[in-house]
């Protein structure tokens, strides 16, 4: 059984079908690449997983159960975690706090905790504090120094580190990347690449989509390609298939890939 499905997912916003019969499905320890014009569907189509759209036809299941209509943060305590396009980070809190914000579904002290038992609360955070600070350090030693810089004053490609640590401190067995490389340069986009091949060695089993424009990052990231184009899914294969499908190239790659 694949562990995250989408049956028929279709999404309409006034008139439109940003998304339109899209069937996909991934399996544990799978790193599967999205790609297709701008306006062709993928961030909303990730929207959908991830609760932040309800879809309007359709089911997606991750280990069988239907999540379709489950809210954001229900997903994401089943284990489904994300970055987004442009940067959702608070640029005036510090790196470590930014990071911390992944846990906030996995607290187990309560308000009375605070008042009543502090110790058990300090505790927790304290816990939370060194996964947040041992996945920063996995990701870079260096900008572990940074911890309590103001996220702000970092470098663009440690903001999206940051933002892929904000998503993995709690552990998901999905993990969505919504253009992880945009407005970087070559030699970030190879480090980024990099980065995305340590989260699988780090994280046992996890389950990768990644959107992803470059198609240097889609040769060498992804096992298998689904392609977009117009909200439906036109072609879904290896790199060196994609690259020479007809539909694709003229939809998306037109005559530079051939
Ligand atoms: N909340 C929304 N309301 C109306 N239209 C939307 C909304 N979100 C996305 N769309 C439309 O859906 C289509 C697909 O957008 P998107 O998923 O962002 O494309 P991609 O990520 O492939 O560039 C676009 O035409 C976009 O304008
Ligand atoms: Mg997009």
């Amino acid at each position: 059984m694949a562990l995250l499905d989408t049956k028929d997912v279709s999404i309409n916003f006034g008139g439109l079908w940003a998304v339109k019969d899209v069937d996909f499905s991934i399996g544990t320890d799978e790193i599967v690449g999205l790609i297709g014009p701008n306006g062709s569907g993928k961030t909303t189509f990730l929207n959908i997983i991830s609760g932040l759209y309800r879809a309007t036809n359709g089911a997606v299941t991750l280990r069988g159960e239907d999540i379709t209509s489950l809210r954001p943060f229900e997903i994401f305590q089943r284990g489904i975690a994300r970055t987004y396009q442009s940067s959702r980070l608070c640029w005036d809190l510090s790196v470590a706090d930014n990071i911390l914000m992944g846990l906030y579904t996995k607290h187990k002290v309560g308000f009375a905790d605070i008042i009543f038992r502090p110790k058990k609360a300090d505790n927790e955070i304290y816990e939370f504090l060194q996964e947040c600070m041992d996945m920063l350090s996995y990701f870079n030693p260096s900008l572990f120094k940074l911890r309590y810089d103001l996220t702000k004053n970092i470098p663009h490609i440690d903001r999206r580190r940051i933002e892929i640590c904000r998503a993995l401190v709690g552990h998901p067995t999905v993990l969505l990347l919504d253009e992880p490389t945009a407005g970087l340069n070559d030699e970030e986009t190879m480090q980024m690449m990099m980065d995305i091949h340590k989260i699988k060695r780090k994280i046992k089993d996890i389950c990768i989509i990644i959107i992803e424009h470059d198609m240097k990052v889609m040769e060498r990231v992804p096992e298998r390609i689904v392609v977009f184009n117009a909200g439906r899914k036109i072609a879904e294969g290896i790199y060196g298939d994609i690259v020479k499908d007809h539909d694709v190239i003229n939809a998306y790659l037109g005559g530079a890939a051939v």
